[in-house]
């Protein structure tokens, strides 16, 4: 490094004199965005792009006790990191630290003022005692002259570090043959380079791709289509193309660089896309009247679609914790598991005989069955014939730690076992593998294969989830004091202090979501009620009773029945029934230990849905988040949200049609039936409501036909308008109620285009045909 170390009294008297900003919640700024010889930044001190667009300073990651030099969005209240200087050089106290101008460079000195990081340009010296360090509206800091602005000595956008901000190049450069590439954080609480790294691809420069630890490409995007303006294998770009589009993105070849870059039309939208920790290229948009990220894309738009996520040992799943470890084994380190960094993976609970000789009485090692999961990696073929040999040479081979017999061929693995993935009981295409563990292990595994996990149906979920058991319990109320336009549906006000009682002070608490705790509580009457704690609601009384009465009005949409609430002074707290068994996603698709809904009830749901719906304000809020993040996929919200149009009440009519399908078939939308049928749920009723077929064929086969054929006729011609691509052919929710009332009929809805795209594209994409998504 071309900076010495310096004497802090040389930096100390204009740190003094020029603050800039006193707080960073501090609204009262000096609107300082520059860094220039005479001014250096420490302590809490930030400087703000002209605009008012980023902030930069010394930020905290999560939990994390360390400092580092960040930009961050200025306008969202969430702290949200776009960049980050000394991402593996952290410091611990920012009042002895400072980032300066020092030699013609931006340096960072820690606490000992050591240079720790440093732009490290080389600069000539007529011009290192004029430059100046200057943070635009884009996101660039710029280190340039002083004197003459365009002479740029360094600019962030060419150093990015897990964030591709609208305006910068995704660049290849062809002169070193090298990508810049984006790399995730290590975890929430380090900004370290991770594991996951997204960049050009440098065999093919016109498509992008996602590769593990530097060595094992597990995601890429097809190559770029001008016309289309998408890549092949990413429709979703494409369908900014069709509607108004919020950025436009394109390929530039020049003679010494390639890149990608992409633009915000409209300069107030608050986006970015990034290589999110879980190894998937996130684009989220922020949504300021709801005050929350909305991830519009994922890719892989799987969690298990990312490579080896898990680490040796682990398995993935599409349900949440995504990852589990083998029977038999645990995690490495149980705190990285509880932050979702997973790599680390899992080790054996008891070592195997096989490797530990020394014990000689001990019992040989036995094999467990793993339930259906897809192959570890680098399987070796071995010439046993049968499944006694191949058993028989894996327990030979001390290394072997899995072995499986399919097809009349053994395969055994020999080391960790690597990017195994769990799958649906149902699921044809997964394999049986056999895990070499300790016999003192297989005794005390109880049920082996296949563990269901207990899935806690925390109310937070449940919040947002749109599927969830509708129940129509007339409850006993104490005191009524918002009446609904439910009709006599009433909320009851409930004392802080009997809800206390009514949950043992709190103590037994069953989860956490966005908007708080939930624990669980037995009213006086002996109703088993869960209790949502709300945090951080920064907002009056008024307020908070309008949002009730909100919840009130759609609660049999989303949640469980909401019973009524407490709102003493900073105490908010919302009261739900409890629901032993389970929410309505149980039901419907396809568990493990559930009965299947019958068709009365499911009709019954979609009508009750139909009649309380409408709001797209709370929708927005808690459910289209929950959609995005539980479902991973865009095809579940309507066009619009994808474009950044107004958001509308048709927009909620949307996803109602989307569950409306789903109580039909009783399996997601995005999941591919168990017979290898590709075609997209939703295209294909389509289509067999325009060909007149028998729709009775569509219905969740294990309903077996008992269904009223006219009913399910009605929901999916409604479902098919419901999805259509332009707000202005769907229909209102009042029109919804009476088709499914047989009030009103509907004409042959034409096809979906936007849905038809993706589901064409899905056809011919390896990628996204991932694995069934199952559920437990
Ligand atoms: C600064 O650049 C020089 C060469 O230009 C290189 O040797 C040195 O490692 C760099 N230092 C840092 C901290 O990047
Ligand atoms: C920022 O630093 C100043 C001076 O050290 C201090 O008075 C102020 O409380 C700090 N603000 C925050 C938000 O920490
Ligand atoms: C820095 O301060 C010195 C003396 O106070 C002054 O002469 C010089 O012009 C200042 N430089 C800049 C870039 O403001
Ligand atoms: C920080 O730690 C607290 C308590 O240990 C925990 O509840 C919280 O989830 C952690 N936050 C993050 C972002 O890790
Ligand atoms: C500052 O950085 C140097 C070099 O990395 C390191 O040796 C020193 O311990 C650091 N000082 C503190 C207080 O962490
Ligand atoms: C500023 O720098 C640019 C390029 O570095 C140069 O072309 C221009 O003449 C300079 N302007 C002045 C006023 O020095
Ligand atoms: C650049 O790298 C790619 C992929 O590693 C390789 O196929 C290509 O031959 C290289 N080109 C040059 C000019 O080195
Ligand atoms: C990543 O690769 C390096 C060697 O290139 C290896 O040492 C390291 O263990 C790998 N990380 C994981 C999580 O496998
Ligand atoms: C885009 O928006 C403009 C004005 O907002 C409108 O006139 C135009 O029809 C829209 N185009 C499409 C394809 O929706
Ligand atoms: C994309 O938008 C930017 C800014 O609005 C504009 O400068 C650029 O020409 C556009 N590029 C294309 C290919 O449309
Ligand atoms: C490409 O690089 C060469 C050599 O470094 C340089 O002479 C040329 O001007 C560059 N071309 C462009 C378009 O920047
Ligand atoms: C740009 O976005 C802002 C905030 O989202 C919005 O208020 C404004 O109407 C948008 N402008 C246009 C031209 O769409």
């Amino acid at each position: 490094m071309k900076t010495k170390n310096i004497n802090p009294s040389r930096f100390m008297f204009p740190f003094l004199t020029l603050f800039m900003c006193l707080s960073l919640e501090s609204r009262v700024c000096f609107a300082v965005d520059t860094i220039s010889t005479n001014q250096s930044l420490s302590g809490n001190q930030t400087i703000v792009s002209a605009g008012g667009v980023f902030r930069l300073g010394f930020f905290r990651p999560g939990n994390s006790s360390n400092y580092y030099i960040g930009m961050w969005f200025n306008k969202v209240p969430q702290l949200t990191t776009v960049w980050v200087a000394n991402r593996d050089t952290p410091v611990r106290d920012i009042y002895s630290s400072v980032l300066i101008i020092s030699d013609g460079n931006l340096v960072l000195f820690n606490e000992s003022q050591v240079p720790i990081w440093s732009t490290n340009v080389s600069t000539s010296s007529d011009i290192s005692s004029s430059v100046v360090a200057v943070l635009l509206d884009d996101g660039n800091l710029v280190l340039r002259d002083g004197l003459n602005s365009s002479t740029i000595l360094w600019q962030s956008f060419d150093h990015p570090t897990d964030t591709w901000l609208p305006g910068s190049k995704l660049r290849f450069d062809k002169r070193t043959n090298q990508s810049q590439p984006l790399i995730s954080w290590k975890s929430h609480d380090d900004p370290a380079p991770g594991l996951f790294t997204f960049e050009i691809d440098p065999a093919v420069t016109n498509q992008v791709s996602i590769v593990w630890n530097k060595s094992q490409l597990y995601w890429f995007s097809g190559t770029w289509d001008q016309r289309t303006m998408s890549f092949s294998l990413v429709p979703e770009m494409r369908m900014t193309s069709l509607s108004n589009s919020t950025y436009n993105f394109s390929y530039v070849s020049e003679e010494n660089e390639s890149y990608f870059i992409y633009y915000l039309y409209n300069s107030s939208t608050i986006a970015k896309l990034f290589m999110d920790i879980s190894g998937q290229l996130k684009y989220m948009s922020w949504l300021e009247n709801i005050e929350q990220w909305l991830v519009y894309f994922s890719q892989p738009r799987q969690q298990c679609g990312v490579y080896a996520l898990c680490g040796a040992f682990g398995s993935c799943s599409e349900n949440q914790p995504f990852c589990n470890c083998l029977t038999g084994f645990q995690p490495t380190s149980q705190q990285n598991w509880d932050q979702q960094v997973y790599s680390g993976g899992c080790v054996r609970k008891t070592k195997l005989q096989c490797s530990n000789a020394s014990v000689g009485a001990g019992r040989r090692d036995q094999f467990v069955e793993s339930g259906y999961t897809t192959f570890p990696t680098h399987p070796q073929n071995s010439m046993a014939v049968s499944s006694m040999e191949c058993k028989s040479t894996c327990l030979k081979n001390c290394s072997c730690t899995a072995y499986a017999f399919e097809n009349n061929q053994c395969s055994i693995w020999v080391g960790d076992l690597l990017n195994l993935q769990q799958l649906g009981q149902d699921d044809t295409t997964g394999n049986v593998l056999y895990i070499k563990l300790a016999a003192s292990e297989i005794d005390t595994e109880s049920s082996p294969a296949n563990k269901k996990r207990v899935i806690v149906v925390a109310i937070a979920v449940a919040t947002g989830l749109l599927l969830s058991l509708v129940m129509f319990r007339i409850m006993k109320r104490r005191r009524a004091i918002i009446s609904t336009e439910l009709g006599n549906d009433l909320l009851v006000a409930f004392g802080y202090k009997d809800l206390e009682k009514a949950t043992k002070n709190f103590s037994e608490k069953m989860g956490k979501g966005g908007f708080g705790s939930v624990f669980k509580g037995t009213l006086p009457d002996g109703g088993i009620i869960a209790v949502k704690m709300l945090e951080s609601i920064n907002q009056g009384e008024k307020q908070f009773r309008a949002e009730i009465s909100t919840i009130g009005k759609i609660n049999h949409v989303n949640l469980v029945r909401l019973r009524g609430f407490c709102s003493e002074g900073s105490r908010k707290l919302l009261v739900y029934d409890f629901m032993p068994k389970g929410s309505l996603d149980r039901h419907l698709f396809r568990g493990i230990d559930s009965e299947p809904l019958d068709w009365k009830t499911r009709y019954q749901i979609a009508l009750g849905a139909a009649r309380d719906f409408g709001l797209a304000k709370l929708l927005g809020r808690e459910f289209s988040r929950a959609l995005t993040t539980m479902r991973g996929t865009v095809g579940y919200l309507a066009p619009e949200w994808i474009s950044g149009v107004a958001i509308t009440p048709k927009s909620d009519v949307y996803s109602f049609g989307m569950m409306l399908l789903e109580l039909v078939s009783g399996r997601r939308n995005f999941e591919h039936t168990s017979d290898g049928e590709a075609t997209f749920f939703p295209i294909w009723v389509a289509q067999q409501v325009n060909e007149g077929t028998d729709l009775l064929k569509l219905l969740d086969s294990r309903l077996n036909g008992n269904a009223n054929s006219e009913e399910v006729s009605r929901i999916c011609k409604i479902a098919c308008w419901c999805i259509q691509d332009h707000e202005i052919q769907r229909p209102w929710m009042s029109q919804v109620v009476q088709v499914l009332e047989g009030i009103l009929d509907v004409s042959l809805p034409p096809i979906p285009r936007f849905l038809q795209e993706i589901s064409n594209e899905e056809e011919h994409t390896v990628t996204f045909t991932d694995k069934t998504i199952s559920v437990s």
